[in-house]
Formats: structure tokens, C-alpha cells, sequence
């Protein structure tokens, strides 16, 4: 596969690096990280990192530094949905433990990982912001809230429905 941004993607890079002063394009490495994640199947695989390193003019170590400090990078293929639930204090004191074994028996997969079906991946995250809402996870663009296991068999029926239609 080739690894270059379609057209619209381009034209959004060199908006953000326009931001930025001549000579500090570094400053636009995550947006334009999570742009190349949304593009390139979810995760960030080595050429793509190297990609980003050319479109910014950086050295590809410079940007293997920030993809893999940050936990909202993937490092390696992650499925359809990717469930992020905290595990932070007071998501943890919420509960966060308990979800966390129950998605994992009910899937039958270990954090960092994905179902045969390639649908879901399961990632324990740091804070997301949102502790006055625990125990939640990150789903795409969303949040979900005060989880209980009724709420992830739902969320999960709701997502494997999705997939059947
Ligand atoms: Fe879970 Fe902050 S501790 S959102």
C-alpha cells in the first residue's frame, strides 16, 4: 500500500503547519499524528511514522519519540472499536477493574488486544477527563459513562448489531 495522504488530508497538513513559524513544522507533529492514524488504518505503523517525518522535514526518530509517549497512538493494528476504559484512581475506585475483566472475559481478550473478528481491541487508558462520570471509556469520538456490565452488553450487542446490518 502506498503510504500517502489523499488530497483533502494534504491540503489539512499544510494548513496546520502553516500555524506554525518557518522552521518549528516539528510543533504540528500530533495533529498531523492523528491525522495519519485515521488515514492509515487506525495505528501507526513504521513507514507511516516515517512519512510524517518527510512531510515535516524531522528525523523519524523524532517523531517515534512522541507516537510511542503517547498512549492515543497505536502502536501496533487495533480492531473496528477500540475500547479504552481508565483505569486511573477514580475510575479505578469507581469500579474500572471490574469492567475491565468483564470485557475481557465477555470478549475473550487481554489489554492490547483483539478479537479474531478484528471488531474490538481492549486498552486500558490513563484519565480521559471525565472522572466525575466513572467508571467510563472512550469509544471513537465518544464517552461512555458510569459503566456497569449491563451497559457493556449493551454497548457491545449495539456495535456487533451495527456490524450484522
Ligand atoms: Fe477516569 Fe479521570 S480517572 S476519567
Amino acid at each position: 500500500m502506498e503510504i500517502r495522504f489523499s488530497e483533502e488530508k494534504m491540503n489539512k497538513v499544510q494548513e496546520i503547519i502553516a500555524r506554525y513559524p518557518e522552521g518549528k513544522q516539528k510543533s504540528a507533529l500530533i495533529p498531523v499524528l492523528h491525522l495519519a492514524q485515521g488515514e492509515f488504518g487506525g495505528w501507526l505503523d513504521v513507514p507511516v511514522m516515517d512519512y510524517v517525518a518527510s512531510l515535516l522535514n524531522i528525523l523519524p526518530i523524532e517523531v517515534y519519540e512522541v507516537a510511542t509517549f503517547y498512549t492515543m497512538f497505536n502502536m501496533k493494528p487495533v480492531g473496528k472499536h477500540l475500547l479504552e476504559v481508565c483505569h486511573t484512581g477514580p475510575c479505578m475506585v469507581s469500579g474500572s477493574d471490574e469492567i475491565i475483566d468483564y470485557i475481557k472475559e465477555k470478549l475473550g481478550i487481554g489489554p492490547g488486544e483483539t478479537t479474531p473478528d478484528g471488531l474490538f481491541t481492549l486498552k486500558p487508558a490513563e484519565c480521559l477527563g471525565a472522572c466525575g462520570y466513572a467508571p467510563m471509556m472512550q469509544l471513537g469520538k465518544t464517552y461512555r459513562e458510569h459503566l456497569t456490565k449491563e451497559k457493556i452488553d449493551q454497548l457491545i450487542e449495539e456495535l456487533r448489531g451495527a456490524e450484522a446490518n
